[in-house]
């Protein structure tokens, strides 16, 4: 019989969600380039539920049953484009193509207009949750048509992570919308990981080994800091090495990694002008982390304190730390939220966030407890900002003075916390009575006539500075 849904590109992600789809009852093609990736998947799953392998692009394109529903599983860029090529002529109007790679949202408008010529329906796809979220349950974010999304929605649906009986899979909206909500959701992640990492460094730095900071990270992740990686970080900071006996992460390169996605993230967000901050020192933490030339040039020569925080209380240090990992990360949240709401009047998506948050409470790397109470807080009310909701007021209300103190400590022992900084920066600047933005646009005009508004009448204003510093308007 003919198969519901197909996958070709059978790597680890493609070949788990096949098996994903097929544990789930439903009949799944699966292709990949080389034959023998098929077949191990076969061999060693095949029992799992029905697959229909086929070596062929063309015996795959046949399995199907129409509108055929096909997962793309290949590397973004390149290898998507050639495997479109590929299927485009076989398929018939009203087929539905899914890109469940993390490709650049242009790249996805650009293929989705290009599909829409062949009466094709092309599906940027979000997925998240590493290889085990994509066999056990991922957070998916599809974008593309909402009427490809009735054929294709209930099948995602029912692969996803599930919570409170609600799948973590819903429409985000037409061509880009669901790539570009998975690109700020690793944007957040890049974030959240950069403010776990700070808050290890300000624990270690007041003298916790990494056991006892995983016991710190272990507790934390039963209250409101609940989350995947909190969960892990503990896990990871408990690691011992084989070779040395000591804790892993003291034997790991310290220079953090990229794939690209944090950068997309600040990329778009500097064209949509939305200020990611947080997002921001993030990417550029890991690569500063990276940069052995300016930190071999520094290391040693540079003065300052020597890294030691001196506490008098370990407890509430350590709770101190929390309430600054808590604050900041909302901040993020509010940040990352603000650009796709900015990109969905850009692109004119329409993607409800309170939607996002809901699906992201589940599946995906940055699932947390708080997502609960974003996506409640979405749901209630159209919000200028995340920081607004009134639990959120509240919560940062109550946590600020932590926030400052630990930032504070940072800064006299020498200990670098540019997330957390740049987070309350960001809440500082967005609560500001008056900006020194004032005065930047004094100096604008003053060396390049590029006038001010004023704040008690309309109109483009400019001083004569090199005249007699009398002001006139301007058209
Ligand atoms: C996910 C992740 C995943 C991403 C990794 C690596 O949602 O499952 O975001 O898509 O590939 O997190 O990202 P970096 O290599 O850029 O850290």
């Amino acid at each position: 019989s003919l198969a519901t849904i197909g996958v070709t590109g059978l790597a680890v992600m493609g070949s788990n969600l096949a098996r994903n789809l097929a544990r789930h009852g439903h009949t799944v093609a699966v292709h990949n380039r080389s034959n023998a990736k098929t077949q191990a998947l076969i061999e060693q799953h095949g029992s799992e539920g029905t697959f229909v392998p086929s070596e062929s692009t063309a015996d795959f394109v046949a399995s199907l049953e129409r509108p055929r529903r096909i997962i793309v599983m290949v590397k973004a860029g390149g290898p998507t484009d050639a495997v479109i090529d590929e299927l485009v002529p076989l398929l018939e109007e009203g087929d539905i193509v899914v890109d469940g790679g993390n490709a650049h949202f242009e790249d996805t408008r650009r293929r989705e207009a290009r599909l829409r010529e062949h009466g094709l329906h092309f599906v940027g796809t979000g997925i998240s949750g590493g290889e085990v979220g994509a066999l056990e349950g991922p957070s998916i974010m599809p974008g593309g048509s909402k009427e490809s999304y009735a054929a294709l929605g209930p099948i995602l649906e029912s692969i996803a992570a599930q919570v409170d009986g609600e799948p973590c899979c819903a429409w985000m909206g037409p061509d880009g919308a669901g790539h570009f909500v998975k690109m700020v959701h690793n944007g957040i992640e890049y974030a959240d990981m950069q403010f776990i990492a700070e808050a290890y460094d300000l624990l270690s730095a007041a003298g916790l080994t990494a056991a006892e900071a995983a016991d710190v990270f272990r507790e934390w992740n039963s209250g409101e800091l609940d989350s995947f990686l909190i969960e892990i970080t503990a896990e990871v900071l408990d690691q011992v090495d084989a070779a040395t006996g000591g804790p892993l992460v003291d034997v790991i390169v310290d220079a953090a990694e990229q794939k690209g996605t944090g950068r997309w993230t600040v990329q778009t967000a500097l064209e949509l002008g939305v200020p990611v901050s947080t997002i921001a020192e993030s990417v550029f933490a890991r690569s500063g982390s990276g940069d052995t030339d300016v930190r071999g040039a520094a290391r040693g020569v540079l003065t300052g304190p020597n890294r030691t925080v001196t506490v008098e209380d370990r407890q509430r240090f350590v709770d101190d730390v929390r309430d600054a990992l808590w604050s900041s990360k909302v901040v993020a949240y509010a940040q990352g939220l603000e650009q796709i709401r900015k990109a969905s009047d850009e692109y004119v998506w329409d993607v409800d966030i309170a939607t996002v948050a809901r699906i992201w409470r589940g599946g995906c790397i940055i699932r947390a407890r708080l997502l609960a109470q974003i996506s409640d807080e979405y749901a209630a009310g159209r919000l200028a900002t995340l920081l607004v909701a009134p639990s959120i007021v509240s919560g940062l209300g109550d946590r600020q003075d932590a926030w400052r103190r630990v930032i504070a400590l940072g800064a006299t022992s020498g200990v670098p916390v540019p997330g957390f900084s740049s987070a309350l920066a960001y809440y500082d600047t967005m609560r500001a009575e008056r900006l020194p933005a004032a005065l930047v646009q004094g100096l604008r005009d003053n060396f390049g006539a590029h006038t001010y508004g004023r704040i008690d009448r309309d109109g483009a204003f400019h001083t004569l500075w090199s005249g007699d510093r009398t002001e006139v308007t301007t058209p």
